[in-house]
């Protein structure tokens, strides 16, 4: 297996992770089964427990980016993989002007193949007298955008930001969900400045990794360098710090990171009650040391004084 097509391959882990989240009742998604099979295979409930912070929070943020600017906005999910947050925001009335979500090309081909053979996923992308164009792993519609390109490759992303009809004067937030650390820091340097430099109204959400250095950081690296997935981007994945630094010192102005057990404590309390007593859990222990491995950080670039500094996880 390539370095690619490994890392391509951590979009069927998180994405059968969430299907069985949903299946057990953590959250509600009616659109991720039409994405990846039922699986047999059990997941502990600290995973679960994990993916439904990780699920809530960035939701939660982009809702409340949306609302903050009233929808006239962009949302570009960088790695989307078979993420359905677009699906899930159109039936609560949160549309943006644009979404766009990006990946390398075999994902993009079957998640436009899913997207053509499941009118639940087709329909809402198709609004009035609106046109819907598709290849074999692209797909346009007035609101919704579906491209390949590699991340690492910045010309290509801004073609096809372009062919998406991003428009760079309007408030944009970005969304990458465990996406980051499969990349070398060095790209991705250039990804959040060239993002900086672009957007002058802009929002960075990044989920993934913290705290690599220690034992239980280290024995992950491993894990997944057995399954010949290299974390190329662990570098910035050291501390809390080097997670925010990497958006401060690269054109981003503000902003704040925190670990998966801070996060944890944010969510709404009653929802987190009602969907802890879905599973027991034989060791608190082991779900506090995987949300400390985990890290939500946002940055802001608010040149118009939109109010970007007032996003949070309330
Ligand atoms: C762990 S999956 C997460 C998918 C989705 N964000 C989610 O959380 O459900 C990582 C995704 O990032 C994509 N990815 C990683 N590096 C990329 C790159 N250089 N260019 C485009 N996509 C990339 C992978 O193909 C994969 O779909």
């Amino acid at each position: 297996m390539s370095a690619d097509e490994a890392v391509i391959s951590t979009n069927d882990d998180a994405a059968s992770c969430k299907r069985f989240g949903v299946d057990k009742g953590y959250w509600n998604d009616p659109y991720i089964g039409f994405f990846v099979q039922k699986s047999s295979a059990r997941k502990a409930p600290e995973i679960s427990r994990g993916y439904y912070a990780r699920v809530k929070s960035i939701e939660t943020l982009v809702k409340n980016f949306l609302t903050l600017t009233e929808c006239k906005c962009q949302v570009v999910s960088l790695g989307a993989g078979f993420d359905t947050l677009f699906w899930r925001l159109n039936d609560e009335g949160l549309v943006p002007q644009s979404y766009v979500e990006i990946d390398f090309e075999p994902v993009t081909a079957k998640k436009c193949h899913f997207i053509k053979s499941k009118k639940q996923l087709l329909e809402p992308l198709s609004g009035e007298d609106s046109e819907i164009m598709m290849s074999k792993s692209e797909l346009h519609s007035a609101n919704y955008h579906l491209v390949s390109a590699d991340l690492r490759n910045l010309a290509t992303l801004e073609t096809k930001l372009s062919a998406s009809g991003i428009d760079r004067a309007l408030p944009t937030v970005f969304i990458s969900e465990c996406v980051l650390v499969y990349i070398e820091v060095e790209a991705t340097d250039k990804l959040i400045k060239w993002i900086a430099d672009s957007f002058p109204t802009a929002l960075f959400i990044n989920y993934e990794q913290v705290n690599m250095t220690d034992a239980f950081g280290q024995v992950m690296i491993q894990n997944l360098k057995a399954r010949d997935c290299v974390l190329s981007g662990a570098v910035a994945c050291a501390s809390l710090e080097t997670q925010m630094n990497r958006f401060l010192n690269n054109g981003w102005t503000g902003g704040d990171a925190l670990d998966l057990c801070t996060v944890y404590k944010c969510l709404p309390q009653a929802d987190v009650q009602r969907m802890e007593r879905l599973e027991l859990l034989d060791e608190r222990e082991l779900l506090d040391q995987l949300l400390s491995h985990y890290c939500l950080v946002w940055a802001y670039k608010d040149t118009k004084n939109v109010g970007l500094h007032n996003i949070s996880l309330s």
